[in-house]
Protein backbone atom coordinates (compact mmCIF):
# COMPACT_ATOMS: atom_id res chain seq x y z
CA UNK A 1 0.00 0.00 0.00
CA UNK A 2 1.45 3.71 -1.08
CA UNK A 3 2.15 5.91 2.17
CA UNK A 4 -1.01 8.52 1.71
CA UNK A 5 -0.27 12.18 0.99
CA UNK A 6 -1.24 14.40 3.77
CA UNK A 7 -2.99 17.54 2.73
CA UNK A 8 -3.39 20.61 5.25
CA UNK A 9 -4.94 23.67 5.09
CA UNK A 10 -7.02 26.34 7.46
CA UNK A 11 -8.69 29.28 7.03
CA UNK A 12 -9.79 32.08 9.30
CA UNK A 13 -13.19 32.40 10.42
CA UNK A 14 -13.88 35.75 8.89
CA UNK A 15 -17.57 35.45 8.28
CA UNK A 16 -19.20 34.83 5.18
CA UNK A 17 -17.36 32.79 2.50
CA UNK A 18 -17.91 34.16 -1.47
CA UNK A 19 -17.47 32.88 -4.69
CA UNK A 20 -13.88 33.54 -4.88
CA UNK A 21 -13.15 32.19 -1.85
CA UNK A 22 -15.01 28.95 -2.89
CA UNK A 23 -13.52 28.66 -6.84
CA UNK A 24 -10.22 29.48 -5.64
CA UNK A 25 -10.10 27.63 -2.27
CA UNK A 26 -12.17 25.50 -0.98
CA UNK A 27 -13.48 23.89 -4.30
CA UNK A 28 -9.91 23.07 -5.34
CA UNK A 29 -9.14 21.44 -1.81
CA UNK A 30 -12.62 19.21 -2.20
CA UNK A 31 -11.26 18.16 -5.50
CA UNK A 32 -7.55 17.46 -4.18
CA UNK A 33 -9.20 15.82 -1.14
CA UNK A 34 -10.95 13.17 -3.58
CA UNK A 35 -7.88 12.28 -4.65
CA UNK A 36 -6.28 9.43 -3.42
CA UNK A 37 -3.72 7.97 -1.73
CA UNK A 38 -4.50 11.26 1.00
CA UNK A 39 -5.52 12.51 4.33
CA UNK A 40 -6.34 15.77 4.09
CA UNK A 41 -6.66 18.07 7.55
CA UNK A 42 -8.83 21.10 7.08
CA UNK A 43 -9.41 23.57 10.44
CA UNK A 44 -10.82 27.03 10.93
CA UNK A 45 -7.70 28.96 12.88
CA UNK A 46 -9.76 30.31 16.10
CA UNK A 47 -6.81 30.46 17.90
CA UNK A 48 -5.16 32.55 14.87
CA UNK A 49 -8.28 34.89 15.12
CA UNK A 50 -7.72 36.11 18.64
CA UNK A 51 -5.21 38.38 17.62
CA UNK A 52 -8.08 40.53 15.93
CA UNK A 53 -9.70 40.52 19.36
CA UNK A 54 -12.91 39.22 18.19
CA UNK A 55 -16.42 39.74 20.00
CA UNK A 56 -16.42 36.40 21.30
CA UNK A 57 -19.80 35.41 20.38
CA UNK A 58 -19.29 36.25 16.99
CA UNK A 59 -15.83 34.72 16.84
CA UNK A 60 -18.09 31.45 17.87
CA UNK A 61 -20.97 32.04 15.22
CA UNK A 62 -18.47 32.42 12.67
CA UNK A 63 -16.32 29.27 13.30
CA UNK A 64 -19.23 27.48 13.47
CA UNK A 65 -20.45 28.89 10.39
CA UNK A 66 -16.86 28.21 9.00
CA UNK A 67 -17.25 24.68 9.58
CA UNK A 68 -20.11 24.18 8.58
CA UNK A 69 -19.57 25.78 5.02
CA UNK A 70 -16.33 23.60 4.79
CA UNK A 71 -18.62 20.99 5.38
CA UNK A 72 -21.04 21.48 2.52
CA UNK A 73 -19.14 22.26 0.17
CA UNK A 74 -18.05 18.64 -0.11
CA UNK A 75 -14.99 18.02 2.80
CA UNK A 76 -17.23 15.23 4.27
CA UNK A 77 -15.32 12.30 2.89
CA UNK A 78 -14.04 9.93 5.82
CA UNK A 79 -10.73 10.34 4.57
CA UNK A 80 -11.25 14.83 5.40
CA UNK A 81 -10.81 16.05 8.59
CA UNK A 82 -12.29 19.02 9.29
CA UNK A 83 -11.91 20.52 12.75
CA UNK A 84 -11.66 23.53 15.24
CA UNK A 85 -7.74 24.69 15.86
CA UNK A 86 -8.86 25.35 19.76
CA UNK A 87 -10.12 22.09 19.91
CA UNK A 88 -6.95 19.99 19.46
CA UNK A 89 -4.67 21.86 22.73
CA UNK A 90 -1.82 20.08 20.98
CA UNK A 91 -1.19 22.43 18.62
CA UNK A 92 -0.84 25.04 21.24
CA UNK A 93 1.23 23.26 22.98
CA UNK A 94 3.92 22.41 19.95
CA UNK A 95 3.80 25.92 19.41
CA UNK A 96 4.52 26.30 22.67
CA UNK A 97 7.81 24.43 22.39
CA UNK A 98 8.55 25.59 18.65
CA UNK A 99 9.09 29.30 20.11
CA UNK A 100 11.91 27.86 21.73
CA UNK A 101 14.00 27.21 18.22
CA UNK A 102 12.20 30.56 17.20
CA UNK A 103 14.81 33.67 15.99
CA UNK A 104 12.87 36.69 17.05
CA UNK A 105 14.41 38.06 13.94
CA UNK A 106 12.70 35.43 11.59
CA UNK A 107 9.28 37.21 13.29
CA UNK A 108 10.68 40.32 12.54
CA UNK A 109 10.57 39.84 9.28
CA UNK A 110 7.14 38.20 9.05
CA UNK A 111 5.09 40.49 6.67
CA UNK A 112 1.90 40.98 8.59
CA UNK A 113 3.95 42.11 11.93
CA UNK A 114 6.17 44.47 9.52
CA UNK A 115 3.34 46.21 7.68
CA UNK A 116 2.05 47.12 11.06
CA UNK A 117 5.28 48.46 12.23
CA UNK A 118 6.00 50.24 8.87
CA UNK A 119 2.13 52.06 9.48
CA UNK A 120 2.96 52.82 12.32
CA UNK A 121 6.67 54.76 12.10
CA UNK A 122 4.60 56.28 9.04
CA UNK A 123 1.78 57.64 11.13
CA UNK A 124 4.72 58.74 13.95
CA UNK A 125 3.34 56.33 16.78
CA UNK A 126 5.64 53.69 18.85
CA UNK A 127 6.29 51.00 16.36
CA UNK A 128 5.01 48.78 18.30
CA UNK A 129 1.55 50.09 18.96
CA UNK A 130 -1.21 47.99 18.25
CA UNK A 131 0.91 44.87 18.31
CA UNK A 132 0.21 41.84 20.32
CA UNK A 133 1.93 38.95 20.90
CA UNK A 134 -0.57 36.66 19.00
CA UNK A 135 0.01 38.81 15.91
CA UNK A 136 4.23 38.61 16.76
CA UNK A 137 3.62 35.08 16.97
CA UNK A 138 1.42 34.18 14.27
CA UNK A 139 4.10 32.28 12.04
CA UNK A 140 4.77 30.11 14.97
CA UNK A 141 1.08 28.66 15.36
CA UNK A 142 0.64 28.39 11.90
CA UNK A 143 4.11 26.30 12.15
CA UNK A 144 2.42 24.30 14.88
CA UNK A 145 -0.91 23.08 12.91
CA UNK A 146 1.47 22.25 9.85
CA UNK A 147 3.86 20.35 11.68
CA UNK A 148 1.57 18.90 13.92
CA UNK A 149 -0.32 16.60 11.44
CA UNK A 150 3.11 16.02 9.65
CA UNK A 151 1.57 17.88 6.69
CA UNK A 152 3.38 17.14 3.49
CA UNK A 153 1.69 19.73 0.97
CA UNK A 154 -0.33 22.92 2.16
CA UNK A 155 -2.47 24.37 -0.34
CA UNK A 156 -2.61 28.24 0.48
CA UNK A 157 -2.54 31.37 -1.47
CA UNK A 158 0.84 33.22 -2.14
CA UNK A 159 0.64 35.66 0.64
CA UNK A 160 1.13 32.86 2.75
CA UNK A 161 4.62 31.65 1.18
CA UNK A 162 6.54 33.54 3.25
CA UNK A 163 4.36 31.75 6.53
CA UNK A 164 5.17 28.26 4.88
CA UNK A 165 8.43 29.42 4.61
CA UNK A 166 9.06 30.09 8.21
CA UNK A 167 7.40 26.30 9.37
CA UNK A 168 9.88 24.57 6.90
CA UNK A 169 13.10 26.77 9.14
CA UNK A 170 11.17 25.96 12.21
CA UNK A 171 10.84 21.73 11.66
CA UNK A 172 14.70 22.60 10.24
CA UNK A 173 15.63 24.13 13.32
CA UNK A 174 14.19 21.67 15.51
CA UNK A 175 16.04 19.23 13.59
CA UNK A 176 19.20 20.66 14.16
CA UNK A 177 18.72 21.41 17.55
CA UNK A 178 17.06 17.80 19.01
CA UNK A 179 16.67 15.22 16.23
CA UNK A 180 17.08 14.99 12.69
CA UNK A 181 13.81 14.07 11.01
CA UNK A 182 11.35 14.74 13.99
CA UNK A 183 9.57 16.87 11.76
CA UNK A 184 7.83 16.45 8.32
CA UNK A 185 8.75 19.70 5.72
CA UNK A 186 6.05 20.88 4.45
CA UNK A 187 6.17 22.22 0.62
CA UNK A 188 3.29 25.07 0.16
CA UNK A 189 1.05 23.90 -3.11
CA UNK A 190 0.20 27.82 -4.35
CA UNK A 191 -3.05 28.35 -6.61
CA UNK A 192 -1.97 29.79 -9.52
CA UNK A 193 -3.16 33.89 -9.72
CA UNK A 194 -4.44 32.84 -13.53
CA UNK A 195 -7.44 31.19 -11.48
CA UNK A 196 -8.22 34.64 -10.11
CA UNK A 197 -11.97 35.37 -10.13
CA UNK A 198 -13.30 38.83 -10.71
CA UNK A 199 -15.65 40.88 -7.80
CA UNK A 200 -18.75 43.35 -9.24
CA UNK A 201 -16.31 45.77 -10.39
CA UNK A 202 -13.92 43.83 -11.83
CA UNK A 203 -11.45 43.63 -9.75
CA UNK A 204 -10.70 40.66 -7.80
CA UNK A 205 -13.10 39.43 -5.57
CA UNK A 206 -12.21 39.76 -2.12
CA UNK A 207 -14.00 40.96 1.13
CA UNK A 208 -11.13 44.10 1.27
CA UNK A 209 -12.83 45.58 -1.36
CA UNK A 210 -16.60 45.18 -0.82
CA UNK A 211 -17.06 43.46 -4.16
CA UNK A 212 -17.93 39.99 -2.93
CA UNK A 213 -20.94 37.67 -3.48
CA UNK A 214 -21.58 35.58 -0.52
CA UNK A 215 -21.86 31.48 -1.54
CA UNK A 216 -24.77 31.32 0.33
CA UNK A 217 -26.61 34.25 0.54
CA UNK A 218 -30.41 33.79 -0.55
CA UNK A 219 -29.96 33.26 -4.68
CA UNK A 220 -32.47 36.75 -4.98
CA UNK A 221 -29.93 38.28 -3.25
CA UNK A 222 -26.89 36.48 -5.36
CA UNK A 223 -29.10 37.45 -8.16
CA UNK A 224 -29.66 41.16 -7.17
CA UNK A 225 -25.75 41.24 -6.87
CA UNK A 226 -25.12 40.01 -10.13
CA UNK A 227 -27.13 42.81 -11.49
CA UNK A 228 -24.93 44.98 -9.95
CA UNK A 229 -21.85 43.53 -12.26
CA UNK A 230 -20.29 46.42 -13.74
CA UNK A 231 -19.88 45.35 -17.71
CA UNK A 232 -18.93 47.94 -20.47
CA UNK A 233 -21.95 50.02 -22.48
CA UNK A 234 -21.88 47.63 -25.42
CA UNK A 235 -25.24 47.23 -26.64
CA UNK A 236 -27.07 43.94 -27.05
CA UNK A 237 -26.16 43.74 -31.23
CA UNK A 238 -22.29 45.01 -30.63
CA UNK A 239 -19.67 42.16 -30.62
CA UNK A 240 -18.09 42.12 -27.22
CA UNK A 241 -14.91 40.69 -26.04
CA UNK A 242 -15.99 37.97 -23.60
CA UNK A 243 -12.45 37.48 -22.42
CA UNK A 244 -12.90 40.64 -20.30
CA UNK A 245 -15.98 40.14 -18.86
CA UNK A 246 -16.68 39.44 -15.23
CA UNK A 247 -19.86 37.90 -16.16
CA UNK A 248 -18.09 35.66 -18.52
CA UNK A 249 -15.52 34.65 -15.76
CA UNK A 250 -17.91 34.14 -13.12
CA UNK A 251 -19.94 31.78 -15.93
CA UNK A 252 -16.94 29.87 -16.62
CA UNK A 253 -16.60 29.05 -13.22
CA UNK A 254 -20.11 28.32 -12.28
CA UNK A 255 -22.44 27.45 -15.14
CA UNK A 256 -22.25 24.42 -17.32
CA UNK A 257 -19.46 23.98 -19.93
CA UNK A 258 -22.32 23.95 -22.65
CA UNK A 259 -23.83 27.21 -21.40
CA UNK A 260 -20.16 29.19 -20.90
CA UNK A 261 -19.60 27.66 -24.41
CA UNK A 262 -23.04 28.97 -26.16
CA UNK A 263 -22.38 32.74 -24.32
CA UNK A 264 -18.53 33.34 -25.14
CA UNK A 265 -19.97 32.39 -29.13
CA UNK A 266 -22.96 34.96 -28.56
CA UNK A 267 -20.63 37.78 -27.31
CA UNK A 268 -18.80 37.45 -30.53
CA UNK A 269 -21.29 37.24 -32.68
CA UNK A 270 -23.07 40.26 -31.25
CA UNK A 271 -26.20 38.28 -29.61
CA UNK A 272 -26.63 38.64 -26.42
CA UNK A 273 -27.12 41.90 -24.22
CA UNK A 274 -25.85 42.16 -20.67
CA UNK A 275 -29.08 41.80 -19.08
CA UNK A 276 -29.88 38.65 -20.16
CA UNK A 277 -26.36 37.09 -19.48
CA UNK A 278 -26.76 38.43 -15.99
CA UNK A 279 -30.37 36.94 -15.51
CA UNK A 280 -28.57 33.17 -16.98
CA UNK A 281 -25.51 33.65 -14.30
CA UNK A 282 -28.27 34.07 -11.79
CA UNK A 283 -29.87 30.64 -12.34
CA UNK A 284 -26.33 28.69 -13.27
CA UNK A 285 -25.69 30.21 -9.80
CA UNK A 286 -28.45 29.10 -8.36
CA UNK A 287 -28.61 24.95 -10.10
CA UNK A 288 -24.86 24.91 -9.27
CA UNK A 289 -25.01 25.93 -5.40
CA UNK A 290 -28.49 24.80 -4.18
CA UNK A 291 -27.18 21.35 -3.45
CA UNK A 292 -24.72 22.72 -1.17
CA UNK A 293 -25.99 25.48 0.29
CA UNK A 294 -28.99 23.20 1.53
CA UNK A 295 -26.42 20.84 3.01
CA UNK A 296 -24.77 24.42 4.83
CA UNK A 297 -28.32 25.26 6.25
CA UNK A 298 -29.32 21.64 7.08
CA UNK A 299 -26.43 21.52 9.10
CA UNK A 300 -27.00 25.10 11.21
CA UNK A 301 -30.45 23.32 11.92
CA UNK A 302 -28.78 20.46 13.34
CA UNK A 303 -26.20 21.44 15.29
CA UNK A 304 -25.70 17.87 16.94
CA UNK A 305 -24.97 16.81 14.38
CA UNK A 306 -22.79 19.63 12.50
CA UNK A 307 -20.83 19.08 16.31
CA UNK A 308 -21.15 15.56 15.45
CA UNK A 309 -19.56 15.92 12.52
CA UNK A 310 -16.44 18.06 14.23
CA UNK A 311 -15.84 15.89 17.16
CA UNK A 312 -14.96 13.68 15.16
CA UNK A 313 -12.58 15.54 13.04
CA UNK A 314 -10.80 16.61 16.28
CA UNK A 315 -10.21 13.06 17.98
CA UNK A 316 -8.33 11.91 14.13
CA UNK A 317 -6.47 15.76 14.38
CA UNK A 318 -6.26 15.27 18.06
CA UNK A 319 -4.66 11.83 17.85
CA UNK A 320 -2.07 12.99 15.71
CA UNK A 321 -0.94 16.21 17.12
CA UNK A 322 -0.63 14.31 20.23
CA UNK A 323 1.88 11.57 18.51
CA UNK A 324 3.59 14.72 17.10
CA UNK A 325 3.88 16.41 20.36
CA UNK A 326 5.14 13.01 21.85
CA UNK A 327 7.79 12.76 19.18
CA UNK A 328 9.14 16.29 20.31
CA UNK A 329 9.24 15.89 23.91
CA UNK A 330 11.07 12.53 23.39
CA UNK A 331 13.37 14.33 21.80
CA UNK A 332 13.59 17.15 23.85
CA UNK A 333 13.69 14.56 26.99
CA UNK A 334 10.21 15.99 28.74
N1 LIG B 1 -2.73 32.13 7.71
C1 LIG B 1 -3.72 31.50 6.88
C2 LIG B 1 -4.54 32.58 6.17
O1 LIG B 1 -4.68 33.66 6.70
C3 LIG B 1 -4.65 30.61 7.67
C4 LIG B 1 -3.90 29.48 8.32
C5 LIG B 1 -3.65 29.33 9.65
C6 LIG B 1 -3.28 28.39 7.64
N2 LIG B 1 -2.94 28.20 9.85
C7 LIG B 1 -2.69 27.60 8.67
C8 LIG B 1 -3.18 28.02 6.29
C9 LIG B 1 -1.98 26.44 8.35
C10 LIG B 1 -2.46 26.84 6.00
C11 LIG B 1 -1.86 26.08 7.01
O2 LIG B 1 -5.06 32.33 5.12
Amino acid sequence: MTTPTVTLTGIQPTGELHLGNYAGAVRPLARLAARPPRETYVFVADLHALNGRPDPEQLRDRTRKMAAALLACGLDDDRVHVYRQSRVPAIAQIGALLTNVTSKGTLNRAHAYKALVAANAAAGRDTDHGVNMGLFTYPVLMAADILAMRADEVPVGADQTQHLEIAVELARAFARTYRPGALREPRAVVAQSGGVLPGLDGRKMSKSFGNTIPLFAPPERQARLIRRVVTDSRRPQDPKDPDSCTLVALLDTFADSATARDVRGRYQTGGIGYGDVKALLAEQLHTTLAPLRDRYEALLADPARLEAALEAGERHAGRRAAETLRLMSAAMRL
